[in-house]
């Protein structure tokens, strides 16, 4: 065999290999938990739906994932910003945070669409349906400063 092909082999050797080592699944089957954020406040339809396709794949404890989620090493990089971004923020778990933080992770949110921060932008390469048009932060930030926190 030529030296080549060797490599090749080689490295689809590898990459077959290294496919069984998957990071476990940010999946809940359960229900919308008691401590989901539209259990808090008042979430319109419109708010909700956003979140939902935009934010919660990060930012909850069920990821709708693609099919290429599956292939490593892209399942490991988008792990990743998984596990990071429902550190920063779970939208499942807002009932557990303190008034306090709420009232941040509030602010944090405006700030962060408005500035187009976030949906991250890598995430958007392949999830087009996410992207935040101008109508959809207004929308995001018309309710977050029409809710009753402590300013
Ligand atoms: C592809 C994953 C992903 C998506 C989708 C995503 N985020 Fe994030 N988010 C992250 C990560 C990762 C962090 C951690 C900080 C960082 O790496 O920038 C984060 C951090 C944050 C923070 C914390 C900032 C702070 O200072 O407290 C806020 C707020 C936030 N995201 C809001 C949103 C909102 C709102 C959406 C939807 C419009 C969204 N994110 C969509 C991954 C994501």
């Amino acid at each position: 065999m030529k030296p080549v092909k060797k490599i090749l082999l080689g490295f689809i050797l590898i990459f077959l290999i290294v496919q069984m080592i998957q990071p476990a699944r940010n999946i809940d089957y359960g229900q919308v938990p008691s401590s989901d954020i539209s259990k808090i406040y008042q979430v319109p339809q419109k708010v909700q739906s956003i979140l939902k396709t935009s934010c919660y794949d990060c930012h909850s404890n069920s990821t709708d994932y693609p099919v290429y989620a599956y292939v490593q090493p892209v399942s490991s990089y988008l792990e990743n910003h998984i596990q990071k971004g429902k550190k920063e923020l779970n939208f499942n778990e807002w009932g557990l945070y303190s008034q306090r933080k709420q009232t941040n992770k509030l602010k944090a949110i405006a700030n962060q669409v408005k500035q187009r921060k976030m949906p991250l932008p890598s995430y958007l390469y392949l999830h087009q349906d996410a992207k935040l048009s101008k109508e959809k932060v207004e929308e995001i930030v018309n309710w977050i400063e029409s809710l009753p926190t402590e300013k």
